[in-house]
Protein backbone atom coordinates (compact mmCIF):
# COMPACT_ATOMS: atom_id res chain seq x y z
CA UNK A 1 0.00 0.00 0.00
CA UNK A 2 1.02 3.33 -0.66
CA UNK A 3 0.51 6.22 1.99
CA UNK A 4 0.17 10.28 1.60
CA UNK A 5 2.67 13.25 3.51
CA UNK A 6 1.25 16.60 3.02
CA UNK A 7 3.95 18.89 3.55
CA UNK A 8 2.23 22.38 5.08
CA UNK A 9 4.40 23.95 7.08
CA UNK A 10 7.20 25.81 6.48
CA UNK A 11 7.46 29.96 7.22
CA UNK A 12 5.87 31.37 4.00
CA UNK A 13 8.79 34.08 3.92
CA UNK A 14 7.87 35.15 -0.17
CA UNK A 15 4.81 35.83 1.29
CA UNK A 16 4.68 38.16 4.21
CA UNK A 17 2.44 40.01 5.35
CA UNK A 18 -0.03 37.29 4.02
CA UNK A 19 1.82 34.65 5.86
CA UNK A 20 2.88 35.99 8.81
CA UNK A 21 -0.03 34.95 11.26
CA UNK A 22 -2.03 32.40 8.79
CA UNK A 23 -0.15 29.23 7.29
CA UNK A 24 0.69 29.57 3.70
CA UNK A 25 -1.55 26.66 2.80
CA UNK A 26 -4.44 27.74 4.54
CA UNK A 27 -4.36 30.71 2.01
CA UNK A 28 -7.47 30.32 -0.74
CA UNK A 29 -6.52 29.39 -4.07
CA UNK A 30 -9.12 31.05 -5.64
CA UNK A 31 -11.87 29.18 -4.04
CA UNK A 32 -11.04 26.45 -1.71
CA UNK A 33 -7.66 26.36 0.89
CA UNK A 34 -4.41 25.98 -1.31
CA UNK A 35 -4.26 22.36 0.79
CA UNK A 36 -7.08 20.98 -1.12
CA UNK A 37 -4.89 20.79 -4.44
CA UNK A 38 -2.85 18.87 -3.05
CA UNK A 39 -5.12 16.16 -0.91
CA UNK A 40 -7.05 15.97 -4.91
CA UNK A 41 -3.77 14.73 -6.18
CA UNK A 42 -3.17 12.13 -3.48
CA UNK A 43 -6.86 11.13 -3.98
CA UNK A 44 -6.55 10.72 -7.49
CA UNK A 45 -3.64 8.50 -6.64
CA UNK A 46 -5.78 6.54 -4.90
CA UNK A 47 -4.19 7.40 -1.78
CA UNK A 48 -6.28 6.76 1.35
CA UNK A 49 -4.29 7.32 3.89
CA UNK A 50 -3.00 11.08 4.34
CA UNK A 51 -0.42 12.48 7.36
CA UNK A 52 -0.27 16.64 7.18
CA UNK A 53 2.69 18.09 8.62
CA UNK A 54 2.42 21.80 10.11
CA UNK A 55 3.98 24.43 12.45
CA UNK A 56 2.86 23.98 16.44
CA UNK A 57 0.90 27.64 15.65
CA UNK A 58 -0.93 26.30 12.53
CA UNK A 59 -1.79 22.49 12.93
CA UNK A 60 -4.79 22.59 14.51
CA UNK A 61 -6.51 25.24 11.55
CA UNK A 62 -6.00 21.85 9.63
CA UNK A 63 -7.57 20.07 11.87
CA UNK A 64 -10.24 22.30 11.79
CA UNK A 65 -10.67 22.32 8.67
CA UNK A 66 -9.81 18.24 7.53
CA UNK A 67 -10.74 16.78 10.51
CA UNK A 68 -10.74 12.97 10.32
CA UNK A 69 -11.84 12.83 6.64
CA UNK A 70 -14.08 10.56 7.42
CA UNK A 71 -16.68 12.82 5.41
CA UNK A 72 -14.86 11.97 2.35
CA UNK A 73 -13.71 8.73 3.03
CA UNK A 74 -10.56 9.08 3.55
CA UNK A 75 -7.78 9.11 7.35
CA UNK A 76 -6.55 12.00 8.29
CA UNK A 77 -3.70 12.12 10.84
CA UNK A 78 -1.58 15.27 11.69
CA UNK A 79 1.76 15.51 12.94
CA UNK A 80 3.92 18.68 14.37
CA UNK A 81 7.36 20.02 12.58
CA UNK A 82 9.04 22.31 15.14
CA UNK A 83 11.36 23.89 12.83
CA UNK A 84 11.22 23.48 8.74
CA UNK A 85 14.21 21.36 9.05
CA UNK A 86 13.92 20.44 5.13
CA UNK A 87 11.43 18.05 2.81
CA UNK A 88 13.16 15.02 3.73
CA UNK A 89 12.10 15.41 7.57
CA UNK A 90 8.35 14.64 6.40
CA UNK A 91 10.12 10.77 6.61
CA UNK A 92 11.62 11.49 9.75
CA UNK A 93 8.39 12.61 11.39
CA UNK A 94 6.56 10.31 9.19
CA UNK A 95 7.79 7.08 10.34
CA UNK A 96 5.23 5.60 12.17
CA UNK A 97 3.05 6.78 9.53
CA UNK A 98 4.32 5.30 7.15
CA UNK A 99 5.23 1.60 8.86
CA UNK A 100 5.82 -0.95 6.13
CA UNK A 101 4.56 1.05 3.15
CA UNK A 102 5.32 3.02 0.60
CA UNK A 103 4.69 7.01 0.31
CA UNK A 104 4.26 9.36 -1.56
CA UNK A 105 5.06 13.30 -0.79
CA UNK A 106 3.57 16.37 -2.06
CA UNK A 107 4.50 19.59 -1.15
CA UNK A 108 1.38 21.66 -0.11
CA UNK A 109 2.10 24.49 -2.21
CA UNK A 110 2.24 22.69 -5.17
CA UNK A 111 -0.67 22.31 -7.45
CA UNK A 112 -0.52 19.94 -10.73
CA UNK A 113 -3.48 19.75 -12.97
CA UNK A 114 -4.05 18.27 -16.40
CA UNK A 115 -5.79 15.67 -18.83
CA UNK A 116 -3.32 11.98 -18.06
CA UNK A 117 -2.16 13.13 -14.88
CA UNK A 118 -4.69 10.40 -13.27
CA UNK A 119 -2.72 7.62 -15.06
CA UNK A 120 0.43 8.90 -14.32
CA UNK A 121 -0.36 8.83 -10.32
CA UNK A 122 -1.89 5.22 -10.82
CA UNK A 123 1.83 3.99 -13.07
CA UNK A 124 3.89 6.05 -10.36
CA UNK A 125 2.36 4.55 -7.28
CA UNK A 126 2.94 1.20 -8.70
CA UNK A 127 6.80 1.32 -9.34
CA UNK A 128 9.62 -0.07 -7.71
CA UNK A 129 12.18 2.27 -5.68
CA UNK A 130 11.69 6.12 -6.14
CA UNK A 131 9.94 7.72 -8.93
CA UNK A 132 10.28 11.62 -9.16
CA UNK A 133 8.83 13.60 -12.05
CA UNK A 134 11.09 16.25 -14.53
CA UNK A 135 9.12 19.51 -15.78
CA UNK A 136 10.80 21.85 -18.20
CA UNK A 137 10.86 25.25 -16.60
CA UNK A 138 12.80 28.81 -17.88
CA UNK A 139 14.48 29.21 -14.47
CA UNK A 140 15.82 25.43 -13.28
CA UNK A 141 18.09 27.55 -10.84
CA UNK A 142 15.20 28.07 -8.29
CA UNK A 143 14.53 24.41 -8.10
CA UNK A 144 16.01 20.45 -7.50
CA UNK A 145 17.17 19.73 -11.00
CA UNK A 146 17.30 16.24 -12.82
CA UNK A 147 19.67 15.76 -15.77
CA UNK A 148 18.46 12.81 -17.72
CA UNK A 149 20.21 10.57 -20.56
CA UNK A 150 19.02 10.25 -23.98
CA UNK A 151 16.94 6.90 -22.92
CA UNK A 152 15.26 9.11 -20.07
CA UNK A 153 18.04 7.70 -17.31
CA UNK A 154 18.52 9.98 -14.72
CA UNK A 155 22.48 11.05 -14.16
CA UNK A 156 22.58 13.90 -11.88
CA UNK A 157 20.85 15.66 -9.44
CA UNK A 158 21.38 19.04 -7.84
CA UNK A 159 19.71 21.31 -5.42
CA UNK A 160 18.89 24.41 -6.63
CA UNK A 161 22.46 24.72 -8.82
CA UNK A 162 23.95 27.86 -10.02
CA UNK A 163 24.32 26.27 -13.49
CA UNK A 164 22.12 24.18 -13.92
CA UNK A 165 22.74 20.95 -16.36
CA UNK A 166 19.64 20.45 -17.59
CA UNK A 167 15.75 22.92 -18.04
CA UNK A 168 14.17 20.14 -15.96
CA UNK A 169 13.09 20.74 -12.63
CA UNK A 170 11.71 18.50 -10.03
CA UNK A 171 8.66 19.17 -8.78
CA UNK A 172 7.02 18.42 -5.54
CA UNK A 173 5.65 15.47 -5.80
CA UNK A 174 8.07 11.90 -5.21
CA UNK A 175 6.66 8.21 -4.51
CA UNK A 176 9.15 6.37 -2.80
CA UNK A 177 8.98 2.68 -1.34
CA UNK A 178 10.31 1.96 2.37
CA UNK A 179 13.51 1.94 2.61
CA UNK A 180 13.11 6.14 2.21
CA UNK A 181 12.44 6.05 5.66
CA UNK A 182 16.27 4.93 6.90
CA UNK A 183 17.58 6.75 3.90
CA UNK A 184 16.01 10.02 5.36
CA UNK A 185 17.35 8.92 9.00
CA UNK A 186 21.11 8.76 7.71
CA UNK A 187 20.79 12.06 5.38
CA UNK A 188 23.28 15.00 6.64
CA UNK A 189 21.92 18.88 6.66
CA UNK A 190 23.12 20.60 3.81
CA UNK A 191 25.02 23.67 3.97
CA UNK A 192 21.81 26.08 4.40
CA UNK A 193 20.72 23.51 7.78
CA UNK A 194 18.17 21.33 5.94
CA UNK A 195 17.90 17.71 5.53
CA UNK A 196 17.18 18.07 1.70
CA UNK A 197 15.19 15.62 0.00
CA UNK A 198 17.69 16.03 -2.89
CA UNK A 199 20.04 13.72 -1.07
CA UNK A 200 17.31 10.99 -0.45
CA UNK A 201 16.42 11.00 -4.39
CA UNK A 202 20.49 11.06 -4.59
CA UNK A 203 20.49 7.80 -2.39
CA UNK A 204 17.98 6.32 -4.99
CA UNK A 205 20.14 7.37 -8.27
CA UNK A 206 23.54 5.83 -6.83
CA UNK A 207 21.16 2.37 -6.18
CA UNK A 208 19.96 2.43 -9.91
CA UNK A 209 16.43 2.84 -8.29
CA UNK A 210 15.01 6.11 -9.11
CA UNK A 211 12.75 6.81 -12.09
CA UNK A 212 12.36 10.05 -13.84
CA UNK A 213 8.95 10.36 -15.27
CA UNK A 214 8.40 13.92 -17.76
CA UNK A 215 5.54 15.91 -17.07
CA UNK A 216 4.82 17.29 -20.37
CA UNK A 217 2.90 20.14 -21.62
CA UNK A 218 -0.31 18.47 -21.14
CA UNK A 219 -0.04 18.64 -17.54
CA UNK A 220 0.29 22.27 -15.58
CA UNK A 221 2.35 22.78 -12.42
CA UNK A 222 1.96 25.49 -10.47
CA UNK A 223 3.70 26.36 -7.55
CA UNK A 224 2.61 29.04 -5.55
CA UNK A 225 4.95 30.33 -2.95
CA UNK A 226 5.20 33.85 -4.06
CA UNK A 227 2.37 36.81 -4.44
CA UNK A 228 2.79 36.62 -8.72
CA UNK A 229 2.54 32.84 -8.75
CA UNK A 230 -0.51 32.49 -6.30
CA UNK A 231 -2.50 35.26 -8.16
CA UNK A 232 -1.73 33.25 -11.54
CA UNK A 233 -2.38 30.02 -10.48
CA UNK A 234 -5.73 31.44 -8.74
CA UNK A 235 -6.29 33.15 -12.81
CA UNK A 236 -5.83 29.52 -14.23
CA UNK A 237 -8.09 27.65 -11.82
CA UNK A 238 -10.78 30.18 -12.79
CA UNK A 239 -10.28 30.11 -16.13
CA UNK A 240 -10.43 26.30 -16.69
CA UNK A 241 -13.57 26.22 -13.77
CA UNK A 242 -15.68 28.93 -15.60
CA UNK A 243 -15.21 27.42 -19.01
CA UNK A 244 -15.20 24.07 -18.69
CA UNK A 245 -17.75 23.74 -15.95
CA UNK A 246 -15.36 21.34 -14.00
CA UNK A 247 -13.83 22.04 -10.96
CA UNK A 248 -10.14 21.95 -10.46
CA UNK A 249 -9.11 20.00 -6.75
CA UNK A 250 -13.17 19.50 -5.71
CA UNK A 251 -11.78 16.74 -3.41
CA UNK A 252 -15.27 15.76 -2.58
CA UNK A 253 -15.95 15.13 -6.43
CA UNK A 254 -12.99 12.92 -6.19
CA UNK A 255 -14.02 10.78 -3.46
CA UNK A 256 -17.42 10.59 -5.22
CA UNK A 257 -16.20 9.27 -8.46
CA UNK A 258 -13.73 7.44 -7.00
CA UNK A 259 -16.41 5.81 -5.18
CA UNK A 260 -15.25 6.38 -1.63
CA UNK A 261 -18.02 8.04 -0.46
CA UNK A 262 -22.01 7.44 -1.94
CA UNK A 263 -24.40 9.69 -3.26
CA UNK A 264 -26.11 10.29 0.04
CA UNK A 265 -22.54 11.32 1.73
CA UNK A 266 -22.01 13.73 -1.36
CA UNK A 267 -25.76 15.48 -0.68
CA UNK A 268 -25.04 16.13 2.42
CA UNK A 269 -21.95 17.78 1.95
CA UNK A 270 -23.21 20.12 -0.98
CA UNK A 271 -26.44 21.01 1.31
CA UNK A 272 -23.85 22.11 3.98
CA UNK A 273 -22.55 24.51 1.26
CA UNK A 274 -25.32 25.23 -0.93
CA UNK A 275 -25.29 29.02 -0.39
CA UNK A 276 -21.87 29.24 -2.52
CA UNK A 277 -21.14 27.96 -5.76
CA UNK A 278 -18.66 25.51 -4.83
CA UNK A 279 -21.78 23.75 -3.00
CA UNK A 280 -23.94 24.01 -6.03
CA UNK A 281 -21.54 22.38 -8.68
CA UNK A 282 -21.31 19.26 -5.58
CA UNK A 283 -25.34 19.30 -5.75
CA UNK A 284 -25.10 19.56 -9.47
CA UNK A 285 -22.90 16.28 -9.78
CA UNK A 286 -25.63 14.04 -8.36
CA UNK A 287 -28.00 15.48 -11.22
CA UNK A 288 -25.49 13.83 -13.78
CA UNK A 289 -26.19 11.17 -16.17
CA UNK A 290 -24.84 8.65 -14.94
P1 LIG B 1 9.43 26.39 0.70
O1 LIG B 1 8.70 27.09 -0.38
O2 LIG B 1 10.83 25.97 0.48
O3 LIG B 1 9.40 27.24 2.05
P2 LIG B 1 8.25 28.09 2.67
O4 LIG B 1 6.90 27.55 2.37
O5 LIG B 1 8.55 28.23 4.13
O6 LIG B 1 8.31 29.49 1.93
P3 LIG B 1 9.38 30.68 1.91
O7 LIG B 1 10.49 30.22 1.01
O8 LIG B 1 8.57 31.79 1.30
O9 LIG B 1 9.80 31.01 3.30
O10 LIG B 1 8.63 25.08 1.11
C1 LIG B 1 7.99 24.28 0.18
C2 LIG B 1 6.79 23.60 0.81
O11 LIG B 1 7.19 22.69 1.81
C3 LIG B 1 5.83 24.55 1.50
O12 LIG B 1 4.54 24.03 1.25
C4 LIG B 1 6.21 24.48 2.96
C5 LIG B 1 6.70 23.07 3.09
N1 LIG B 1 7.79 22.85 4.05
C6 LIG B 1 7.53 22.25 5.26
O13 LIG B 1 6.38 21.94 5.58
N2 LIG B 1 8.57 21.96 6.09
C7 LIG B 1 9.86 22.25 5.77
O14 LIG B 1 10.76 21.93 6.56
C8 LIG B 1 10.11 22.90 4.52
C9 LIG B 1 11.51 23.27 4.13
C10 LIG B 1 9.06 23.17 3.70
Amino acid sequence: MTKGIILAGGKGTRLYPMTKVVSKQLLPLYDKPMIYYPISVLLLAGIKEILIISTPEDLDNYKKLLGSGEKIGVKFEYIIQEQPRGLADAFILGKDFIGDDNVCLILGDNIFYGSNLSEMLNKAVNNEGATIFACNVKKPQAFGVIEIDKDGKPVSIEEKPENPKSNLAIPGLYFFDNSVVEIAKNVKPSLRGEVEITSVIQDYLNNNKLKVVMMGRGIAWLDTGTPENMLKAAEFIEAVQSRQGYYISCIEEIAWRKKMINDEQLRRIGEELKMTEYGKYILSLLEEIK
